[in-house]
């Protein structure tokens, strides 16, 4: 298959081409650069720079390089950010977000698979938390990921297009070629190896009052490598004879158990053979917490699994990057 891959010079984008490229597939990265990177490792693929929001560059990609899918890991994805200039992200998620449909539909490309994402849960009722459950989004980051994942069922019905929005947990651990460099980091284990590694500031654990065993808020990872092969089953199942699936397929991305940020420190302490250094600081507003995805449907639907989502291989493999790149991970 012939693939587009928007964001792909980011930290999920980068991987998910590596494994694209393995099985075979041609790819061609569109990413602006705006966060991602010009060093990521995008051997065997091309890489474009520029705006997956800018129609007529997309509609020419689509058409010159003969691509049959998308997939869309491009976007704006800072909670904060997204409560402080919402305008940004309703024009760069949902606005540009369309004219990337609207791109496929004058090309007639009909397979797309959308990095979405647990945001659009809210603070849920129930844990762990199933596809089914009411989505009711806290920040306009989630709101506008819920948006695009509506229109694209709503272009399913009406123009046929074959789409899977994998609502994303958090995401963890690195390959060997490529890892996660944010700017800024919001994320616990890249936060945490920086402040081991000396080169970040302290780790602060935002509370330690919640209604959990120790305290913390409990949260589900996902190593990011289960995540880049979850891609591949999803791009699969957007065939057009694909019996099984749905034309717009929603499914949770984790790995169903959920570790606390106690436990979550504690294993980097293990793994890296060092404390880390850390404060502890109030909660942070609109912190559920609980937040551990079901995956029994993406078993079911896209015969996925992770197999490699414990802390030890994901913190392990991020460390490793980290260690080899250190020239980029220094802040
Ligand atoms: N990392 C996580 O834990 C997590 C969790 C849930 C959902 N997600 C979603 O996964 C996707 C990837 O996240 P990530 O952590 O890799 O982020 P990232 O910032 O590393 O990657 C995003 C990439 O998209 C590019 N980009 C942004 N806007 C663009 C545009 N208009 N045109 C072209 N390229 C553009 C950036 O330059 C970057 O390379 C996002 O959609 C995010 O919302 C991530």
């Amino acid at each position: 298959m012939r693939i587009l891959v928007t964001g792909g010079a980011g930290y999920v984008g980068s991987v998910s081409v590596e494994a694209l490229v393995e099985a075979g597939h041609g790819v061609v990265v569109l990413d602006d650069l705006s966060t991602g990177h010009d060093w990521a490792d995008l051997e065997g693929a091309t890489l474009v720079v520029g705006s997956c929001t800018d129609r007529p560059l997309v509609r020419r990609l689509l058409r010159d390089e003969q691509l049959e899918a998308v997939l869309h890991c491009a976007a704006r994805s800072l909670v904060g950010e997204s409560i402080a200039d919402p305008a940004r992200y309703y024009l760069d998620n949902v606005a540009g977000g369309i004219e990337l449909l609207e791109a496929m539909r004058d090309t007639g490309v009909r397979r797309l698979v959308i990095s979405s994402t647990a945001a659009v849960y809210g603070v849920p009722e129930a844990t762990p938390i199933d596809e089914d459950a009411a989505l009711r989004p806290i920040n306009p980051y989630g709101e506008t990921k819920r948006t695009l994942e509506t229109a694209a069922a709503w272009y399913g019905s009406a123009y046929g297009l074959r789409s899977v929005a994998l609502r994303y947990f958090n995401v963890a651990g690195a390959s060997r070629r490529n890892g996660e460099l944010h700017d800024p980091e919001t994320h616990l284990i890249p936060n945490a190896l920086a402040a081991v590694a000396g080169d970040g500031p302290p780790l602060t654990v935002f509370g330690e009052d919640y209604p959990t065993p120790d305290g913390t808020p409990i949260r589900d990872y996902l190593h990011v490598e289960d995540l880049a092969a979850a891609h591949l089953a999803a791009l699969e199942a957007t065939a057009p004879d694909d019996p099984g699936t749905d034309r717009a397929l929603v499914c949770n991305l984790g790995s169903g158990r959920g570790f606390s940020v106690r436990e979550v420190l504690a294993a980097v302490e293990r793994v890296v053979g060092r404390p880390v250094p850390l404060t502890v600081g109030p909660r942070r507003a609109g912190d559920p917490p609980v937040l551990v995805a079901a995956i029994e449907r993406a078993a079911e639907v896209l015969a996925w699994r992770p197999a490699r989502s414990t802390l030890d291989e994901m913190i392990g493999s991020a460390w490793a990057w980290r260690q080899a790149h250190a020239d980029r991970s220094r802040r």
